[in-house]
């Protein structure tokens, strides 16, 4: 079975409470049980892993070249100044979508630059919670392109 690693990165975790009018009201469980349930109609596994911590992002990335076909990424914050996440997405060479809840260029300038998506497969930003059901529907298209393991 073709396994999905969904990666939320820092502050995410307060999804629900966290500038509402930014991010919408939905938390980050009610996101995490939506791709669950699209994993299970679409017979991929999934793994899910929240972190606010750069390193803890970067190994589980690195891991993921042995145990994951495809990543869906929130990098939040560290889209605008991880090299270490840039360079670790770069080494594995599997298919990574990243996604932002929020329409990224449409907001603060400093946000306007990602450091991550010379690396990905492609960007998907603005559409709050959908996003990541946008982002992994694209992971899942990916993989259906590609032979079978
Ligand atoms: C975010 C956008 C980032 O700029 C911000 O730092 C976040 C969330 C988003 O999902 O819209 O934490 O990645």
């Amino acid at each position: 079975m073709k396994k999905i690693l969904v990666i939320h990165g820092p502050n995410l975790n307060l999804l629900g409470q966290r500038e509402p009018d930014v991010y919408g009201s939905v938390t980050i469980k009610k996101i995490n049980d939506a791709l669950r349930a699209i994993a299970k109609k679409e017979k991929v596994s999934v793994e899910i892993f929240q972190s606010n911590h750069e390193g803890e992002i970067v190994s589980k990335i690195g891991e993921a070249k042995r145990s994951a076909d495809a990543i869906v990424i929130n990098p939040a914050a560290y889209t605008h100044t991880s090299v270490a996440i840039r360079d670790a997405i770069s080494a594995i060479r599997i298919p990574t979508i990243e996604v932002h809840l929020s329409n990224i260029y449409a907001r603060e300038e400093f946000r306007h630059h990602s450091l991550i998506a010379p690396v990905a497969a492609g960007q998907i930003s603005g559409f709050g919670a959908k996003s990541y059901e946008l982002g992994f529907l694209a992971a899942l298209d990916l993989l259906k392109r590609k032979p079978k393991k």
